[in-house]
C-alpha cells in the first residue's frame, strides 16, 4: 500500500504540474488596436480573433461593444484604463471604483476579463508628472476590483524597452535613474505582493532596424543561426535578440532585488511594410519573425529564456489589424495580422501546431538591405493647408540655401503652388538632413516616393544614405 501510494502521489503531482502549465502555455493572443477608420465591427472581429486561434485578446480600452462581443466566448481578456484618467485616479480612489463599477462589473465574469492594465506605455511619455501617479493608480483599481469582489483579475501595466537605461549585456540590465527609484521600486513590490506580471512590449525590429550591421537579421527574427552571443558576466549564452531583451529586464527586476516577478510579453511582433527607408520591413520578415515567436511561446514543455529556462512567457501578438491612422512612420501602420478587409496579411497559426512545411511560400524579401536612394519627400495630397505651409516654412528655415529655387524667379517657382512648393521643400530638406537622422515625416504630412518629381529644369534633391 505504501509503496503503491508514492507513485500515485507523484502521478497526481505531474497531473497538477501539467495543468498549471497548460494554462499558459500554447495559449497566445493578440492585441487588438482599433486605430484605424475602416476596420470590422467588434462582433466580427471577435470571429476573427477566434479563427487565429487566439486565446486571449488585449484592448486599449474598455469598449463596450467589444466586451460585450466577447460574452460567453473562452477567450481570456485584458482590457485597460486609458492614459487620460491616471492621475485623477491616483488620488481618488471613488473615481477608481466608478471606474471598475461601470468598465468590468458590467461584464464580469460572462467576459473573462482576467488583465486590467493601467494605461499604454506610461514611463515613455514625456510628461513626466504622470510617471508618479502610475503605481497609486494601479493600487487605487486593485483596490476598487477588491471592493467589487473580483479577484481574478490581475493589474498591470504594459511598459516599452525604454524603461531599461541598460540591456546589454543583458546581465547589465538597469531601470532607467529617473524611475528606478521613485516609480519601478513601489511597481515592483505591488506586482510582487499581488502575484501580478511585469507587462513589457519587445520589438526586435527596432534594435535591429537601427544597427542592422552589427545585429544578424536572423539573429532578431529567431531563425536557427550560428549566431550565438555569451555573456561575459552570467556565462549564460543567447541565439536570438528576443531572449536576450527579456532577460535584460529579469535582470535588472533582479537588480532592485526583486528576482521572481513573471514577465509578460505584451507586445511583439514584425511590420510586414513600411517606407521606403525602413529596412526589413516585409510580410517575409514579418511571417517568419511571427511564426518562430509563437513556436517559442507555445513550445512544450516551455523553454522560456536563458535566465528562466522552462518559464512559460505568455504573451499577445501585436496586432490584429493594419491600423491606418497610426502616427509615425508607415511601419506603425502594417504590424497587423490581418487586413482591414479581415483577409491575412500571411499565413499563421496561433497555436504553433501548423508545421512550417504545410504554410504556402512566402514572398521573397527584398528590403534586407537599406535602401540608397534617392528617395524623395513630397506633401501628402490633401493633406491640411494650414498645418502644410507652416512645416514648409519650418522645413525653409533649416539647412543651406533649402529653398532657394521655389523663390520667386527660381528653378522651382512656378507652378506656385502650396502642395509643389512644399514637396520640394521637403525633399530639399530630407536630403541634407537624412543622414543626420531627419524624417520625412513633417507630422504626418509628408510621404516618400522613389519616383523623381522633377520636371522641366526644376530638379528636385533626393535624398540618399
Ligand atoms: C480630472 O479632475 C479634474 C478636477 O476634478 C477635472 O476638471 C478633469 O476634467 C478630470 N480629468 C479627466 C480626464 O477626467
Ligand atoms: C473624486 O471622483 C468623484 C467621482 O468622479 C468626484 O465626484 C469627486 O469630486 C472627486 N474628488 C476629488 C477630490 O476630486
Ligand atoms: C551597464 O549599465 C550602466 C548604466 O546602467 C552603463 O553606464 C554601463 O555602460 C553598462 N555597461 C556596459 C558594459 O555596457
Ligand atoms: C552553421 O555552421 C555550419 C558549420 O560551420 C554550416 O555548415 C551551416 O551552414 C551554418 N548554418 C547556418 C544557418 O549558418
Ligand atoms: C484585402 O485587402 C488586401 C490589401 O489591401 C488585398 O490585397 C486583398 O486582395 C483584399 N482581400 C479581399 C478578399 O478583398
Ligand atoms: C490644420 O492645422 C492647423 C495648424 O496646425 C490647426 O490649427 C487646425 O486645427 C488644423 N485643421 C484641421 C481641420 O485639422
Ligand atoms: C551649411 O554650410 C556651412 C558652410 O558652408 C556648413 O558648415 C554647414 O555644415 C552646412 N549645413 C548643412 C546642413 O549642410
Amino acid at each position: 500500500m505504501q509503496l503503491g501510494l508514492v507513485p500515485l502521489l507523484i502521478l497526481l503531482f505531474c497531473f497538477i504540474i501539467s495543468i498549471s502549465s497548460a494554462e499558459f502555455s500554447g495559449k497566445v493572443g493578440v492585441n487588438y488596436g482599433q486605430l484605424g477608420n475602416n476596420l470590422p465591427s467588434p462582433s466580427e472581429s471577435v470571429k476573427l480573433i477566434q479563427t487565429l486561434k487566439a486565446k486571449r485578446v488585449k484592448i486599449y480600452d474598455a469598449n463596450p461593444k467589444i466586451l460585450k462581443a466577447l460574452q460567453n466566448t473562452d477567450l481570456q481578456v485584458s482590457i485597460m484604463v486609458p492614459n487620460e484618467l491616471i492621475n485623477n485616479i491616483s488620488s481618488n480612489q471613488t473615481l477608481a471604483d466608478q471606474w471598475v463599477r461601470s468598465n468590468v462589473v458590467p461584464f464580469y465574469p460572462h467576459t473573462l476579463i482576467r488583465y486590467l492594465l493601467v494605461g499604454n506605455e506610461i514611463l515613455s511619455a514625456p510628461d513626466k508628472s504622470i510617471w508618479f501617479n502610475l503605481v497609486p493608480a494601479m493600487r487605487k483599481i486593485k483596490h476598487a476590483l477588491k471592493t467589487h469582489g473580483i479577484t481574478k483579475v490581475k493589474v498591470g501595466t504594459p511598459s516599452a524597452m525604454d524603461v531599461l537605461e541598460s540591456s546589454f549585456p543583458p546581465s547589465n540590465g538597469t531601470f532607467r535613474s529617473d524611475i528606478s527609484g521613485s516609480v519601478i521600486k513601489p511597481m515592483l513590490k505591488f506586482l510582487f505582493k499581488t502575484k501580478s506580471f511585469f507587462f513589457i512590449d519587445v520589438y526586435t525590429y527596432f534594435p535591429w532596424s537601427s544597427d542592422p550591421t552589427n545585429i544578424d537579421l536572423g539573429y532578431a527574427l529567431l531563425e536557427p543561426t550560428n549566431v550565438t552571443y555569451t555573456d561575459p558576466v552570467s556565462g549564460l549564452t543567447y541565439h536570438n535578440l528576443f531572449d536576450q531583451m527579456v532577460d535584460a529586464l529579469i535582470f535588472a527586476m533582479k537588480r532592485l532585488g526583486y528576482p521572481d516577478i513573471r514577465v509578460w510579453i505584451a507586445e511583439t511582433g514584425w511590420p510586414s511594410g513600411g517606407d521606403y527607408d525602413q529596412i526589413g520591413a516585409n510580410i517575409h520578415n514579418a511571417a517568419i519573425y511571427n511564426r518562430n515567436v509563437i513556436k517559442k511561446f507555445t513550445a512544450k514543455p516551455p523553454v522560456g529564456t536563458p535566465a528562466r529556462p522552462g518559464v512559460v512567457l505568455p504573451s499577445f501578438i501585436f496586432a490584429l489589424y493594419n491600423e491606418n491612422t497610426k502616427p509615425g512612420p508607415s511601419t506603425e501602420r502594417n504590424f497587423g495580422l490581418l487586413y482591414p478587409n479581415g483577409s491575412n496579411v500571411y499565413q499563421i497559426d496561433l497555436t504553433g501546431r501548423m508545421p512550417e512545411s504545410e504554410f504556402k511560400a512566402l514572398p521573397p524579401a527584398t528590403n534586407n538591405k537599406p535602401y540608397p536612394g534617392p528617395i524623395w519627400c513630397l506633401a501628402k495630397k490633401g493633406a491640411n493647408k494650414t498645418a502644410v505651409a507652416e512645416a514648409l516654412s519650418y522645413a525653409c528655415s533649416q539647412g543651406n540655401k533649402t529653398c532657394d529655387p521655389i523663390q520667386p524667379g527660381g528653378k522651382c517657382f512656378k507652378p506656385n503652388s502650396l502642395a509643389q512648393h512644399a514637396s520640394y521643400a521637403f525633399s530639399a530638406y530630407w536630403a541634407q538632413f537624412r543622414k543626420a537622422g531627419g524624417s520625412c515625416n513633417f507630422g504626418g504630412l509628408a510621404v516618400q516616393t522613389i519616383k523623381d518629381p522633377s520636371y522641366g529644369s526644376c530638379k528636385f534633391p533626393g535624398a540618399k544614405l
